[in-house]
């Protein structure tokens, strides 16, 4: 019994192909799902399930909300309090990508002696006032088998002083997910229900507190938004906590007048994807957009100072504009110019990522 750990938007995309490729292996290894409730709307959490096609979760722990203390230390005290009554006891706690929980129910594990195989492991910002840089090197510094998406996560963790033993380049689950629903995403048909015209409309998502959470800055990031929208249509959907510091700065009904800036509320994985997938460029601060948009080959800005996704600069269609948004209009024109990079195709991001993710845990917990 393995105990794959679903918390959080960002990561519903990299359990489902586990899952999948699990059941399909016929390998013996069976899932138990626990999801921490980090996410619980209907619109970040309970649509994903559906769309991805993700059974119900064996385990609800129910965490919600709360500052990072709170939050990591609920899922950390109901993680443990499952662990201790879980019948049968995991074999192994398997977690993906980078947010509290993934590093709190790696935590509550270890210290039960219950191993930890991390997906997306080695990915390194160099920059920790980021909370998910943290999450990162905490829970790599515990898990036993470290699973890694691109180049630059296997040269951190040797850096780190990780065995290579332990180190596992499996690529990326999240592009399984893609290439999966790539053909359906494309039938909804997104951007004509949107009343936007395939290829010539930008697509923004923003909701780092670096970006979202200081009105100073938030001002900056609207007045991007709004000579970006000047030159074609923009389209918004608006996360939860970017929506309640722009309401709290006063700035939301500024956001809805401005011309040709479409705001919306969250979007489900295949809208989100037939949007991205038809923009002329995204303009983000997601880690995940960073990486999709490469295997899409849409132009990508990430208005961030630094990225912990590098081959989707120096391979892909990224550039970490940093945090000059002058910066980022030039980038907009280069584009709108026909003159932006194009990209080429990454290792191990090729749809059967989870295949590789399933034989590692097999070979090391398969019996
Ligand atoms: C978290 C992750 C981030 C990931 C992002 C994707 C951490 C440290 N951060 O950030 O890496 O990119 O998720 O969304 O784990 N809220 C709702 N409904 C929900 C969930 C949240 O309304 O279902 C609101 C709450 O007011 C909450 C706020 O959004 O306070 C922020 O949610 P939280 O999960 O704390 O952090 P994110 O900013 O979403």
């Amino acid at each position: 019994m393995i105990d794959l750990v679903a918390a959080a938007r960002p990561n519903f995309m990299k359990i489902a192909p586990v899952l999948r490729a699990m059941e399909a292996s016929g390998c013996g290894l069976s899932a138990r799902i626990v999801h921490t409730g980090q996410h619980y709307d209907e619109g970040m959490s309970d649509v994903f399930f559906r769309d991805l096609g993700i059974r119900e979760p064996d385990v609800h722990l129910g965490v919600g909300s709360g500052t990072h203390g709170v939050q990591t230390g609920r899922v950390l005290a109901a993680y443990e309090g499952h662990l201790l009554s879980a019948s049968p006891r995991p074999a192994v706690t398997v977690v993906v990508g980078d947010v509290n929980s993934t590093m709190a129910c790696a935590l509550a594990a270890v210290k039960l002696e219950v191993p930890v195989a991390h997906v997306e492991a080695g990915l390194r910002s160099f920059d920790r006032s980021m909370p998910e840089e943290i999450n990162r090197l905490v829970t790599d510094a515990v898990a036993e088998l470290l699973l890694v998406s691109e180049p630059a996560g296997e040269e951190n963790l040797r850096k780190e002083g990780i065995a290579d033993g332990r180190i596992v380049y499996v690529g990326n689950v999240m592009i399984d997910t893609l290439m999966a629903e790539l053909p359906a995403a494309k039938a909804l048909g997104a951007p004509s229900a949107r009343g936007l015209d395939e290829g010539s409309y930008a697509y923004v998502t923003l909701h780092r507190p670096s970006n979202v959470d200081e009105p100073a800055r938030l001002v900056e990031v609207l007045s991007l938004l709004e000579a970006a929208a000047s030159r074609l249509p923009v389209a918004f959907p608006v996360h939860p906590r970017t929506r309640a510091r722009l309401e709290a700065a006063g700035l939301w009904s500024r956001a809805s007048r401005a011309a040709g800036l479409r705001l919306f509320e969250p979007l489900s994985y295949r809208e989100a994807l037939g949007l991205m997938a038809s923009a002329r460029f995204v303009l983000t601060d997601s880690g995940g957009i960073q990486e999709e948009t490469t295997v899409l080959g849409v132009p990508c800005l990430t208005l961030r100072p630094n990225t912990e996704r590098p081959v989707t600069v120096s391979q892909g269609t990224n550039t970490v504009i940093g945090e000059d948004t002058s910066r980022a209009l030039a980038f907009v024109e280069e584009i709108l110019a026909g003159r932006y990079k194009p990209g080429q195709p990454i290792a191990g991001w090729d749809g059967h990522a989870a295949e590789r993710v399933v034989a590692a845990l097999v070979e090391r917990y398969g019996s």
